[in-house]
């Protein structure tokens, strides 16, 4: 199983338009020693040749550009994606489906029933789509396996997390289970599996066991401390009513990480502009070097 990294940042992306943070602005001048990202997304592969798309980032067109095994070539228009499961509703998950419109063929859209309902009413993103390709929509299942026609060798699993919906769906603030999802890709051959959560409030038992299932967890590396936005003064949110439990402190995603055996490949992804992990110099990336935690990049490839 091939695992690439379309996008690695959070809502925003990195530099952000409007953001002038120690981050954005070093980031711009050359002053501060960082790779930009992209807005979050990843693909995965069992056989090289049917791709999945894990959420259609604002980045997207950017993003398949610089993946060429994703446009394979065979004929007039084409493409590698087999299909698209989306792990919530939010913007930075969503709205690259507006820019894939030209397919032949309605998408085959792997969503939740409260995903669907968000994108389908406070977001009327599905509606639309219906008249340009149009969906071929999948429920995605919240308890045990599935699969997803067209791309063999990978084994899905979706698990219920403790996160929000997004800001314009009715259920904010009142998530119900299936508005955010971490997914267990299974390599069908190995047997290895990667667990998928760039959106994790709370760890939560169900979450826990997954991630120790793993021989690769892919987490969410949002904010480095829960006050991060409100004391830039950019959000009034801690990071974790915002359904990101950040990486530093009690309870913090390190100290879950840490708990993982030594063998488990720990990646943080997701990364908001303003987290200091960014800056490869830091003081707080240094941290994660030390603990054997590693921060994605856009075209990073995972083999499992
Ligand atoms: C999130 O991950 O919390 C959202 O994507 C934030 C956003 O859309 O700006
Ligand atoms: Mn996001
Ligand atoms: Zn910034």
């Amino acid at each position: 199983m091939k695992v690439r990294i379309l996008g690695s940042a959070a809502g925003g992306g990195f530099p952000q338009w409007n953001c002038n943070c120690g981050n954005c602005d070093g980031l711009r001048r050359g002053s501060v020693h960082a790779r930009a990202r992209t807005q979050s997304s990843i693909a995965a592969s069992g056989d090289g040749g049917g791709w999945v798309l894990f959420n259609a980032s604002p980045d997207i067109l950017q993003q398949l550009r610089e993946a060429p095994e994703l446009q394979p070539a065979r004929t007039l228009r084409d493409t590698a994606i087999r299909a698209i499961l989306l792990i919530d509703a939010q913007i930075d998950h969503t709205t690259g489906l507006l820019m894939l419109r030209e397919h032949r063929q309605p998408h085959a859209l792997w969503c939740t029933a409260p995903v669907r309902e968000d994108l389908s009413t406070g977001n009327p993103l599905f509606g639309v789509l219906g008249h340009y390709c149009g969906l071929d929509l999948h429920e995605i299942p919240l308890h045990g396996d599935f699969a997803i026609d067209g791309v063999s060798g990978i084994g899905f699993a979706a698990l219920p997390l403790t996160s929000n919906a997004p800001p314009y769906s009715p259920r904010r603030d009142r998530p119900q289970p299936g508005d955010n999802i971490g997914v267990t890709l299974t390599d069908l051959r190995s047997s290895r599996r990667l667990f998928y959560a760039p959106g994790l409030g709370e760890m939560t038992p169900a979450v826990w066991s997954a991630m120790e299932a793993a021989d690769c967890v892919l987490v969410d590396g949002t904010l480095w401390t829960d006050d991060e936005m409100i004391r830039l003064g950019a959000s009034a949110k801690t990071s974790r009513a915002m359904g990101h439990l950040p990486q530093s402190g009690p309870g913090g995603m390190l100290e879950w990480l840490g708990r993982l055996p030594a063998a488990t490949r720990k990646i943080l992804i997701h990364i908001n502009n303003t987290n200091p992990i960014l800056d490869e110099d830091s003081p707080e990336r240094a941290e994660l070097d030390a603990r054997g935690v590693e921060v994605a990049w856009d075209g990073m490839v995972i083999e499992l």
